[in-house]
């Protein structure tokens, strides 16, 4: 199963854990590339991968930067994504209390609408938390592997 790891970043902390899954997929023996959302095409998205879309919240719940375009993209796109499985890792600050890990949900609402499974839990980062973002992330990813190998 070959995995792409899409990531939407501001600050850098999504690419960071992009880049941990695909490293931690590649050196398990999987085969896995970390991509900005911002070089990535709607169109590009295949039943033959699997996907890990990491994406973090910025000004009032809303996408950061790098994932902008691609959202912009990925809802004027019509095309039929039944068959494509992926699985979301939201990244936020619960000091947002309103708005807490939304920007990531705005991708999954429009993969789900146009067809796609999302695969296991819904894995979070919470900045305001005691936790690394990477090893929040790696403890999430064998779970939506393994789901997403049974699956
Ligand atoms: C200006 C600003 C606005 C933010 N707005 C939100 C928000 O509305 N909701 C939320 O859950 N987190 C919010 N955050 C927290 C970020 O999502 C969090 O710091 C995350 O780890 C950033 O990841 P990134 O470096 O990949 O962009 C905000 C952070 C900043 C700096």
């Amino acid at each position: 199963m070959n995995t792409v790891v899409l990531y939407g970043t501001e600050s850098g902390n999504s690419e960071l854990i992009a880049q941990d899954l695909a490293d931690k997929l590649n050196a398990d023996g999987h085969s896995a590339e970390a991509i900005d959302l911002q070089d990535f095409e709607p169109e590009s998205l295949t039943p033959e991968n699997f996907y890990l879309v990491v994406c973090s919240t910025h000004g009032d719940g809303e996408l950061p930067n790098t994932a902008i375009e691609f959202h912009e993209k990925f809802t004027a796109f019509s095309g039929d994504l039944t068959g494509v499985k992926y699985a979301m890792f939201g990244l936020g600050d619960s000091f947002y209390e309103e708005t807490y890990s939304q920007g990531s949900e705005h991708l999954d609402r429009r993969f789900t609408e146009l067809g796609a499974t999302r695969i296991g839990e819904y894995g979070r980062h919470d900045a305001s938390s005691w936790d690394l973002p990477s090893d929040v992330a790696l403890e999430w990813l064998p779970t939506v592997i393994e789901a997403a190998e049974a699956a």
